[in-house]
């Protein structure tokens, strides 16, 4: 590799080895950006799996690395509350928010109004719904991989991943298609910190998600009083449970779908790009063998967890792994360390598009808040992968990625690919 990232990656593995466990924090944005991370989940999950950080970056927080420990977490809500926030949020971006008046999205929420809330919008991505979608989504995947060029090359997470993702989330919310990349747009924007993405300050932020809201006011605005009809605006408009609450909560719900909706299955599609590219003994196993597309994607939702961790508050005292979490403390479930927990899955550093469980990993997360939209995101991305398939004999990497600045977000913002020629 020519960009330096291997001397970034061997200098952490050796400042990690050299470290008490005591002063390891995974919670660093610069470290993920690297992909440097990974020697510091490994010795927590061996060392200190309930692990105490008092990061300067995010505030005092309580690290859990271990599959076991993280399902205990997700699945107890009475214990681990979401009110507070699911990610760990920068002591700065918390002071600025603040500064506004703000919502809350069913996932920042506990019962009952995250059931209501939640069974508000599930039948967009119901099984009956999927059916429909599923023809769009391959209608639009086709033309996506016939526009690409050929022998020339170009970016994959632009003109293929946000372009299908973007595609999709319009459809749900029935946003004008001609506009989808400003649902893209606001996504990196909320996601991003400052400086990083197409974010340049708090205050281009502010503006940002003052102009998606005001959007998605007006469409609220025309729908509420119109016919109801089946897209995720609809939805919340006409819900008895969603129609009377504050406008800032129903902003919230939009962000949750936004972001939910859009970089999740985008770094995914990239994801599995970069992934069979590293692995190309398992790229040839697909070709061989295209049935093996569906457990190609579940490995590469692991694989890739493009969700990092998610986040909780503790109600009350309570004991795990042998510490005392306090009530009130926050606590970090890193789903990327617990899909690398080798007490459950056998060789969990290796790409394997066939192991036998492909299911069975942390990425959607567990309990009451497990993804809404996991059936999807698994739709999409079969469906791209037979298109390709029926396609191009391959997508070659021709560079390295670059990467999320990100705790949260495991992705890629760029993926340099060429397209050597069409079957
Ligand atoms: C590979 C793709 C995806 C991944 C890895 C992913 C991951 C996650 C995770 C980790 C959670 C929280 C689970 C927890 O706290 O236990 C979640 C919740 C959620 N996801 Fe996804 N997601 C993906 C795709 C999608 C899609 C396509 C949508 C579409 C609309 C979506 C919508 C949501 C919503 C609304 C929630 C909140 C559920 C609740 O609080 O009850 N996600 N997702």
């Amino acid at each position: 590799m020519d960009d330096g990232s291997v001397d970034i990656k061997s200098r952490v593995a050796a400042e990690v080895a050299s470290l008490p466990v005591a002063a390891l924090d995974p919670a660093q944005p610069d470290l993920f950006a690297a992909d440097a991370f990974w020697p510091v989940f490994t010795r927590l999950r061996a060392e200190d799996p309930v692990h105490f950080v008092e990061s300067p970056i995010y505030g005092p927080y309580w690290s859990i690395t271990r599959w076991a420990d993280i399902m205990a977490v997700d699945s107890n809500h009475q214990v681990f509350s979401s009110a507070d926030g699911i990610v760990l949020q920068t002591l700065e971006a918390k002071a600025e928010s603040e500064k506004r008046p703000r919502g809350s999205s069913f996932i920042a929420m506990d019962p009952p109004g995250h059931d209501v809330q939640r069974k508000t919008v599930s039948p967009a991505v119901a099984p009956a719904n999927l059916a429909v979608l599923g023809p769009l989504v391959r209608e639009r995947a086709g033309a996506i991989l016939d526009s690409l060029p050929i022998g020339e090359e170009f970016d994959w997470v632009d003109l293929v991943s946000k372009e299908l993702t973007a595609m999709t989330l319009a459809t749900l919310f029935d946003f004008p298609q001609e506009d989808r990349r400003l649902l893209t747009h606001w996504s990196d924007m909320f996601t991003n910190a400052p400086g990083h993405g197409p974010a340049k300050s708090w205050e281009h932020k502010r503006e940002q998600a003052d102009a998606c809201f005001a959007r998605f006011t007006e469409l609220w605005n025309e729908r509420v009083n119109a016919e109801p009809k089946f897209d995720l605006v609809s939805m919340l408009a006409h819900s008895p449970e969603t129609r009377n609450l504050p406008i800032t909560d129903y902003h919230s719900n939009v962000v949750l779908l936004i972001i939910g909706g859009n970089d999740t299955t985008r770094n995914t599609i990239s994801g599995s790009v970069y992934a069979l590219n590293k692995n190309p003994d398992q790229y040839d196993k697909l070709r061989a063998d295209p049935s093996l597309i569906t457990s190609m994607v579940s490995e590469t939702i692991r694989w890739q967890t493009p969700l990092a961790h998610m986040a909780r508050t503790a109600t009350v005292d309570h004991e795990l792994g042998g510490k005392t979490i306090k009530a009130g403390d926050r606590v970090a479930m890193w789903y990327v360390s617990g899909n690398r927990d080798d007490e459950v899955i056998a060789n969990p550093n290796a790409y394997v598009i066939d192991r036998e469980r492909p299911r069975s990993h942390l990425s959607f997360g567990f309990g009451i808040h497990r993804c809404v939209g996991n059936r999807l995101a698994e739709l999409q991305l079969t469906i791209i992968w037979e298109e390709i398939m029926k396609r191009f004999p391959t997508v070659e990497l021709v560079g390295e990625p670059t990467r999320t600045h990100s705790v949260f977000v495991k992705g890629y913002e760029t993926l340099p690919v060429v397209i050597p020629r069409r079957n």
